[in-house]
This record gives C-alpha cells, structure tokens and sequence, in this order.
C-alpha cells in the first residue's frame, strides 16, 4: 500500500507497432496519477522548494502552464495542503481547466498566449506566492533523470536504446531522460520533435501552431541542447492521424505530442533497420527506439481531433 498517491507515480513502457526488424516501445504516461508525465516535475519542482525553504505550511503556489503541469501541480498541492493558483490561456483545451478545478486548483485565465499568462504569474509572484518555473527549474529534468529514465532501465530487460524519440516543451523530458539513457548507451541517438510551423530548435525562428504541450516557440532553459543528435518537425494532422491509429489499431489513447513523436519514433526506427541490413552496425539486437506517451487523448475530446 502506497502512504500518498504521490508515492504511486509510475508507468509502463509498451511496445508499439513497430517497422519489421525494429522495436519501438512507448512509456505511457497517462497511467501517473493525475494522467500525465508532468505529475513527475511537479512533484520534484515542490519537493525541491520545499527543501530550499521556499514553500511553508500555508504556502500559495502559482505557475502559467497551458495543461498538464498544471493538472500535476493541483495533486501535489492537493496531496501536500498548498493552495494553487494556475494561470493559462483561455483557448486551451476546457477538459484541462475542469480538471484543475476539480482538484480544488484557483483558474486565472488570461487572453493571449504563454506570454501573457507568465507576465500574470510574475505579478502575483510579487504579491506572495511561490512561483516554480518549469521552463527554468532543473528539478523539472531531474524528476525524468531520476524516474521516468529509471523506470525505463527497469523495462527494458537488458537490451540497449538506440534512440530516444520525445517531443519538446519546456525540454525537461528529453534532457532528463536523455542525459541518464546516453550515461548507459553512450552511442544512443536523441530525437527532439517539434512542430512543422513553429519549429524553433530546426529554423532558429518562432511560429504559430495549435499542438497543446510541445512547441513553446522559444528555447526554454531546462533544455540540454548538447544532448540532441536530430530535430524533426511534425504537421498537426500527421500527429492527429497517428493518435487515431493508435486508438483504432493498438488500443492506446493518446495526445498530439505523443502522436508527433511515435510518428518521428517509427521513422527513426526505419532509418535504423535500413543502417542494420546495410551492416551499418554491429548491434545483433534489433534497433529499440523509446519514445513517451505524455497524456491521454480523452484530455484532447473537445478539440473534435477523434470526431469521425
Ligand atoms: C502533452 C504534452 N506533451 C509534451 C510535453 C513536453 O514535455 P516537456 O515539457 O518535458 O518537454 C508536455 C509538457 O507539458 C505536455 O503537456
């Protein structure tokens, strides 16, 4: 038996259809208890300022977030007795805002994007409240260095990852789980995917899109960019599409990131089976590619994307 739900945080790893010859294999992240990836960094995010002394009994935490970290913050401060105060903007998806709410979360939503909601936290910073930034706090890519990575070296039975697949938001998956894999396969490759029209870490230039969670248009500090090999860029309907096979075709209910990144796992995983039968490499296992799974579709309903 588990003392707190924070204690029960954990997924599986799963293999995924893969292309012939390869392994691909997902962690899927909306088995954690509040349905994401992002309950890992907020859990780490409060444990470390709690240890700095920064977050009392009473304490008032705010942070801008466009979803699932704010969703991971309100079952910490739920768990721990902080109040929250999450501030996003009102075009993000409702499932998420009642979700918060419903973990007794206050909602400030602004209008405007992530700028206007991180401008909005600094103010009520000032007035008191304890903000984390997770686009800044190393605690966000410990907590996947010191978990998800480990869960990970569990799952695998023995076998070596070729490659890491994972889409980029604030960078703390891909650079925690990054940095502990290459410890272990130091010749591992690390894909970062972002989207086709605001794909900043491959043009060096902001746009627009609509995926929820990966893109933030800027490259936050948590991301280790040393660490990637390859950037790849994925269309929203791309994305869309995979997580309406993997619904349909494997059973597996996803978010847009997740789609990005299987789509970009399964051409990484081709290119390596062709490397394998051109004797490319001397691995006689087959390619393993993990990529993650960071949410559930069912947070993704009201945007239509599995209406037929
Ligand atoms: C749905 C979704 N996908 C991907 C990411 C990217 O994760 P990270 O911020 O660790 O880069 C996030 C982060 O919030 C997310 O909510």
């Amino acid at each position: 038996m588990d003392d707190s739900v924070l204690d029960a945080i954990g997924s599986p790893l799963v293999r995924v259809d893969s292309p012939p010859g390869t392994t691909v294999a997902a962690k899927v992240e909306s088995k954690n208890p509040g349905g994401s990836a992002k309950d890992r960094p907020a859990k780490a995010m409060v444990e470390a300022a709690e240890h700095e002394g920064l977050l009392e009994p009473g304490a008032h935490i705010v942070e801008p977030t466009s979803g699932n970290t704010g969703i991971g913050l309100a079952v910490v401060a739920a768990a721990k007795g902080y109040d929250l105060t999450v501030v996003m903007p009102a075009s993000k998806s409702e499932e998420r805002r009642n979700i918060m709410a419903a973990y007794g979360a206050d909602l400030e939503l602004v209008d405007g994007e992530m700028d206007s909601a991180r401008e909005r936290a600094d103010e009520l910073e000032s007035q008191g409240m304890v903000q984390l930034r997770q686009f800044e706090n190393p605690a966000n890519a410990r907590a996947h260095y010191e978990t998800t990575a480990e869960e990970i070296l569990e799952q695998i039975d023995g076998r070596s990852v070729d490659a890491l697949v994972a889409a980029v938001g604030t960078g703390g998956t891909i650079t925690g789980i990054g940095s502990r894999l290459r410890e272990a396969f130091p010749e591992m490759e690390v894909v970062a995917v972002e989207p086709d029209t605001n794909a900043v870490l491959s043009t060096g230039e902001a746009g627009a899109d609509d995926f929820e969670g990966m893109g933030p248009g800027f490259v936050s500090d948590v991301l280790d960019t040393d660490l990637l090999d390859t950037i790849e860029t994925v269309s929203l309907d791309a994305a869309e599409d995979e997580c309406r096979r993997l619904a349909e075709e494997e059973g597996i209910l996803v978010g847009q990131s997740s789609g990005a990144s299987n789509v970009v796992a399964r051409r990484v995983a081709d290119r390596l089976a062709d490397d394998v039968s051109s004797g490319d490499t001397v691995d006689t296992d087959d390619p393993l590619v993990v990529t993650v799974f960071w949410d559930s579709g069912e947070r993704y309903m009201s945007t239509g994307m599995f209406e037929r």
